[in-house]
This record gives structure tokens, C-alpha cells and sequence, in this order.
């Protein structure tokens, strides 16, 4: 049978350089030749260093600016991941970007983490990864293990329309992360595909995202709940609910609703749990 979305075939100047050979940098020009005709919707800027392309991008959204604003970093000293947590990442060896994206006023934003991590599990698999799964409510995991993570924002005072979206993927795992941290990790070289630059990367999410935005300002979430079901990695597995805030809370995964609540099968029925400062556990 014929594949109808083969992966990419990249020639060797667009794939990942070997570790330890000098990388390609980031590059303007390059990504904007990657997108081609889509480029005209994506302001790009390369860093060298920041803290966080959340915070930045942030900061600049509320002093204006436009919608398909993207900051990507060669090297974030802050990345900031879901619930206070840190991102790591090494030089070359991760792609850490945010983009600024706006909605219609009143527009519901709920599921949104989700259909972007539909966007970067539709776009590692047209590079031909497979067995690539999806962890309520912002995970991208490879093998069980997370190969990218999601950190959406508001734009303070932006009455919620206005949002950061912020992408970290791991291509080589930094030498520097913490054995426990690495032990739930997993990179892009391992998962048996010819790995593509980073800015060939970029352009690859960057596409697919705007699909995926396009498709959530016209349906919602509703548009892509079965996008993300069918790469569901926890469906109908026992999952332990972890809050600061509230009790732990164990039950069976049983989907997610058009609005991308989990849907957790309990002792006392099914319950929704809105995307919040939650954490999932495999029990
Ligand atoms: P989430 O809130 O995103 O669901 P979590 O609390 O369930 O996350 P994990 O998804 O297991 O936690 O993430 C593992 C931990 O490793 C998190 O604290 C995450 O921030 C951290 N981490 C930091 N940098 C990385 C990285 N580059 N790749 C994978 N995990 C990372
Ligand atoms: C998570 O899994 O908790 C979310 C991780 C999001 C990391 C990215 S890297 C680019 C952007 N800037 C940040 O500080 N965080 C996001």
C-alpha cells in the first residue's frame, strides 16, 4: 500500500550535523526558505541567549507586537517549563522557540495545549518518527518519555485572546540534565529518523501549528479531539492526578472532552479535569 504522507526525504545538507561536528546555526534566511509560502505569516527572530522565549516574547506582545511574532533561542538560561518548573536545554542540541498568537475576542482558549501538541506529533511524524504519543495536557513523548513539552501563556491584559505559545524539543538530551530527569527523557536522535536541522524543524512546527491554529479558531478543540485520541498514551490506563492545590486523585483514563478536559473514570464516576496545575502519573 501506498504511504499517502511519506516522511520527508531531506538531503544531507538539511539534516542534523553529527555531535561534535560544528551544528548549522539558526538562521532567518534558512527558515524562511523552509516555509516558503507561508513565511509571510511568521515573524522570526533568532537569539543567541535569553532567558526564556516565553518571557521575552511576553514582554513584547504587550508593548504591540503582531500575531505570528516567533522568538527562537540558540541558548535559553531560564526555560521554564509547566507548574514553576525549569526546561533545560543545551546549545545546538534543542529547539526552544515561542510564538505569539491571537484569537478573536471571548474566543474559549481551553484545549489549546493539547492541539499544539497534535501540530508537533503530526510534524515529527511527516520527518517519519512514529510511535510518537501525546500526555494530557501539554507532553509529547517518545517511548513513554518526553521528547517535547508545551507552555502556553496569556499576554497579561490581552483579555485572553492573546496568547504564547511556547515549543521546547530535546534533539540530543543535555549532557548536563539530571539522571532523573533523563530517565523520563527522550530525544529526537533516537527515535530512528534522519533528524532535520533545526531550522528545518522550525519550519516543519511552524507549519503544522498554523494548521492546527487555523483549524482551533474555526471548531475549537472539537476540531482535533481525534487527532489527539488516536495518539492518546494513556487511554484506559490507571493514572495517579498530582495537584499543589487539591488531593490526589486516581482513576481510568477514558478520553477527553470536545473542550480537552481529561476524562478520568473514578470510584465515583467520571470526572473532568479542566487542563490546570495538574500532572498526570502512570500507575
Ligand atoms: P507536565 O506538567 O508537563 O505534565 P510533569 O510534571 O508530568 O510535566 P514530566 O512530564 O514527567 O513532569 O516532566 C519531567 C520533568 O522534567 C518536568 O519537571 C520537566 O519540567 C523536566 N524537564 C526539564 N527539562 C526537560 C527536557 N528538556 N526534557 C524533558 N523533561 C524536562
Ligand atoms: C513543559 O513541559 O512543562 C513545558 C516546556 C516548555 C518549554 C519551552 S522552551 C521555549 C519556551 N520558553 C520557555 O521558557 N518555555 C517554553
Amino acid at each position: 500500500m501506498i504511504d499517502p504522507n511519506p516522511p520527508i526525504d531531506l538531503p544531507a545538507s538539511q539534516l542534523l550535523p553529527e555531535q561534535g561536528v560544528e551544528g548549522q546555526s539558526l538562521d532567518v534566511a534558512a527558515i524562511a526558505n523552509a516555509l516558503g509560502g507561508l513565511s509571510c505569516r511568521f515573524d522570526v527572530d533568532v537569539l543567541a541567549e535569553c532567558d526564556s522565549t516565553n518571557t521575552l516574547l511576553l514582554s513584547r506582545a504587550e508593548a504591540g507586537a503582531a500575531a505570528g511574532s516567533v522568538l527562537v533561542a540558540e541558548h535559553q538560561t531560564a526555560g521554564r517549563g509547566r507548574r514553576g518548573r525549569s526546561w533545560l536545554s543545551e546549545a545546538g542540541d534543542s529547539l526552544t522557540f515561542s510564538l505569539l498568537w491571537r484569537f478573536p475576542p471571548n474566543k474559549s482558549l481551553s484545549g489549546l495545549s493539547l492541539a499544539v501538541g497534535v501540530a508537533i506529533a503530526k510534524s515529527l511524524e511527516s520527518l517519519g518518527a512514529s510511535g510518537i504519543m501525546l500526555k494530557w495536557p501539554n507532553d509529547v513523548l517518545l517511548d513513554g518519555r518526553k521528547l517535547a513539552g508545551v507552555l502556553i501563556e496569556v499576554v497579561p491584559g490581552s483579555r485572553s485572546e492573546a496568547v504564547v505559545i511556547g515549543v521546547g524539543v530535546n534533539l540530543r538530551l543535555p549532557q548536563a540534565m539530571p539522571q532523573e530527569i533523563r530517565q523520563t527523557a527522550a530525544a529526537l536522535v533516537d527515535a530512528g529518523i534522519k533528524v532535520p536541522t533545526r531550522c528545518i524543524l522550525l519550519a516543519t512546527l511552524l507549519a503544522e501549528i498554523h494548521d492546527v491554529l487555523t483549524t482551533f479558531a474555526g471548531h475549537g478543540f472539537a476540531g482535533l479531539r481525534d487527532d489527539w485520541l488516536k495518539r492518546h498514551a494513556f487511554e484506559g490506563q490507571t493514572v495517579r492526578l498530582l495537584s499543589d492545590f487539591s488531593a490526589t486523585l486516581e482513576g481510568r483514563c477514558r478520553g477527553v472532552d470536545s473542550d480537552g478536559a481529561l476524562i478520568l473514570e473514578t470510584s465515583t464516576g467520571l470526572q473532568r479535569i479542566i487542563s490546570g496545575e495538574v500532572s498526570l502519573r502512570k500507575i
